[in-house]
């Protein structure tokens, strides 16, 4: 299988202007050039020209300062678009709904790493490339059994995914475009097959093997569910929409975990190291484990009528923060959010609509129509109706979020492989402004350096 690397539109930065910024300290005025990228036309102004502006020659420059990155583009990228007040996302310029509704998984990850969509004979040879890494080393299953019972799935998923750096110590060979791309089929074919032994173990039952005649999704779902059927044969509306949930969850370029991938991997460490990294990123709660946080909220208000009540604590600061609402990027409807509702609609109508949909429903509603949400644009997310979805497929609440895992290791390859042949890209090393003391002698306060801890005091 050939690698043929991230293809596209003209990525170069076009001048447009320039900006003017005059130092009311020395008078003087700098210039910056204005430049514009791609067909949407983000703009922006070099951080470093900023660097010019200085009171006198010795010192360092002017920096920004952006905490939280709100408004700082940390590359260009050809992969993901999104125009938050229009609730728009293109996976290289497809919309998101056209995805969702016709293409495949593994499809998507094809067109988010290459730039084109596959033809026949490129798909049938990643698809082929893709099964035939599905298995893992035996002694990952003997790495996954060393953890808890209770053990979260997400904490087992990232270490195992970490140590499969040292099964294939060939990876660190990150330039050699033959070691990028198997460790891309590899990391795309044996993240289910991880992620399934993981919901094995903590449910305590034997590992299931990848079943090779099986589509990705269904492969996924045998060796999550698999008794001592010999063949597995999912619930087709299932295995759709989890197809589906997987293309949504694929990519949604440079979110917390993506930057995570981007910082790590720019140390030139191998990818799983980097992915392990982007796992670890997208388990906290404001990110992809809201899928769980929501399901968790909507179990707390227990009934519909205890919504409006619970909003309230919301808006008061009494409570938490109403999970599955609100995005940093999307301004209004989650475009992805607006898929998921019709999937739970259609999954619901195979189950059965209970109570914990009423509630979303009644909360969404709710929010929608308060000043407070509106005001601030707070939106459902694509995590709001996720959770619901996982559930009634019967997926434990605290494995949500290692499905979405499963489906962003797409992109964060994708971001991974375009950031190494970003010729403008370093090691990530952001600055920061001191605000610690100046110079200041060393005089200890203790009497004992070394005290004695005694063996009383070692727990486990
Ligand atoms: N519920 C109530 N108030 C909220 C919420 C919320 N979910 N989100 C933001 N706000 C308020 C916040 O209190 C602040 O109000 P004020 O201006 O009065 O202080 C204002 O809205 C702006 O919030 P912010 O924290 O500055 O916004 P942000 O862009 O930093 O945060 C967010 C984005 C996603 C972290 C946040 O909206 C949030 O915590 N949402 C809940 C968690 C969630 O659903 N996360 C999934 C995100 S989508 C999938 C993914 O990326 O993984």
């Amino acid at each position: 299988m050939s690698n043929t690397g991230s293809t596209g539109p003209n990525t170069e930065l076009r001048e447009m202007g320039t900006l003017d910024i005059t130092d009311s300290r020395t008078k003087k005025t700098y210039q910056s050039k204005i430049l514009q990228g791609g067909v949407e036309g983000d703009t922006a102004v070099r951080a470093m020209d900023l660097r010019q502006i200085k009171t006198a020659p010795g010192e360092f420059g002017l920096m920004t300062y952006d905490p939280a990155f709100m408004n700082t583009a940390s590359c260009k990228s050809a992969i993901t678009f999104i125009d938050g007040d229009k609730g728009i996302l293109r996976y290289r310029g497809y919309p998101i709904e056209q995805l969702a509704e016709k293409a495949t998984f593994l499809e998507v990850a094809w067109l988010l790493r290459n730039g084109e969509l596959p033809t026949q004979s490129e798909y049938d040879g990643w698809v082929h490339d893709i099964t035939y890494h599905t298995y893992v080393h035996e002694n990952i299953k003997t790495f996954l059994q060393g953890f808890r019972y209770d053990a979260h799935p997400m904490s087992m998923l990232c270490s195992a995914v970490a140590a499969m750096s040292s099964f294939y110590p060939e990876a660190k060979a990150i330039h050699d475009p033959e070691q990028r791309n198997i460790s891309i089929v590899r990391l795309l074919a044996k993240l289910p097959t991880l992620a399934a032994f993981c919901y094995r173990h903590v449910k305590g039952l034997p590992f299931i093997y990848p079943d090779n005649d099986l589509s990705y999704v269904e492969n996924f779902l045998s060796m999550v569910a698999r008794m001592s059927e010999s063949k597995y044969e999912g619930n087709p509306v299932f295995v759709k929409a989890l197809e589906i949930l997987f293309i949504l969850h694929a990519d949604h370029e440079q979110n917390c975990s993506t930057s995570a991938v981007r910082a790590v991997g720019s140390s030139q460490v191998d990818p799983f190291s980097a992915v392990a990294a982007g796992v670890a990123a997208l388990y906290g709660p404001l990110h992809g484990g809201a899928n769980e946080q929501v399901l968790r909220m909507i179990k707390e208000i227990e009934h519909p009528n205890n919504v409006a009540g619970f909003i309230d604590d919301v808006k008061s600061g009494k409570g938490a923060r109403l999970m599955g609402f609100g995005h940093r990027v999307y301004k209004s409807y989650d475009p992805r959010a607006k898929i998921v509702k019709q999937l739970a609609d259609e999954v619901f109508k195979q189950v059965g609509m209970d109570k914990d949909l009423e509630i979303a429903l009644k909360l969404e509603e709710a929010a929608l129509n308060d000043e407070y949400f509106i005001s601030r644009k707070l939106y459902p997310n694509v995590d709001f109706y996720t959770g619901l979805i996982y559930r009634s497929m019967a997926f434990p609440t605290d494995f949500f979020t290692v499905l979405f895992a499963v489906a962003r290791t797409a992109g964060w390859l994708a971001q991974w492989e375009e950031m190494l042949n970003d010729k403008e890209q370093k090691i990530a090393r952001p600055r920061q402004i001191y605000v610690g003391y100046g110079e200041r002698g060393y005089s200890t306060k203790l009497t004992n350096p070394f005290p004695k801890v005694g063996k009383d005091s070692a727990r486990p």
